[in-house]
């Protein structure tokens, strides 16, 4: 019995358990593993491509190895205007890795994303959904520190 088992059978004989069991096992590790989608193909009787073919088609699943904490930063004009550009070169320096990126260690993810409609406060990230408002350099160092 793997890790995943017990979300996927909780997800069987529901319409769509596949997607939800995918949601709910990229909520726990913030991807799908590979392991978890051969466990849902057999769990839901489908061929493993298709299974594949689920994970994605959906943008908001991720069949990649992201880290613990998934970095957003905003790129939509407000905030870029505000020096987005800037502060994902100071995330990529940090991190040493770039956008899409992963860090060896398996903790930060880096990735864009478009507005998120809090515009009042650029440049704006997001850490786990979480938004951080009128973040700048020092700033973005102590909720880097922060994610333990
Ligand atoms: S443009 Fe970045 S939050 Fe709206």
């Amino acid at each position: 019995m793997s890790n995943y088992t017990d979300i996927i059978a909780s997800c069987q004989g529901k319409k769509g358990g596949i997607i939800e069991a995918f949601h709910a096992i990229q909520e726990q590790y913030n991807y799908i593993p590979e392991e978890a989608l051969k466990e849902a193909a057999k769990h839901f009787g489908i061929p493993e491509a298709q299974a594949y073919g689920v994970a994605t088609f959906y943008s908001y699943l991720s069949v990649e190895k992201r880290g613990r904490y998934i970095i957003r930063m905003c790129e939509s004009a407000p905030c870029h205007v505000a020096g987005a550009d800037e502060l994902l070169k100071e995330m990529e320096s940090i991190l040493g890795i770039k956008v899409g990126e992963t860090t060896a260690d398996g903790k930060f993810t880096l990735e864009l994303t478009e507005c998120i409609g809090q515009c009042q406060a650029t440049p704006v990230i997001t850490i786990n959904s979480e938004p951080h408002f009128d973040v700048n350099k020092a700033k973005l160092a102590e909720i880097l520190a922060s994610c333990k």
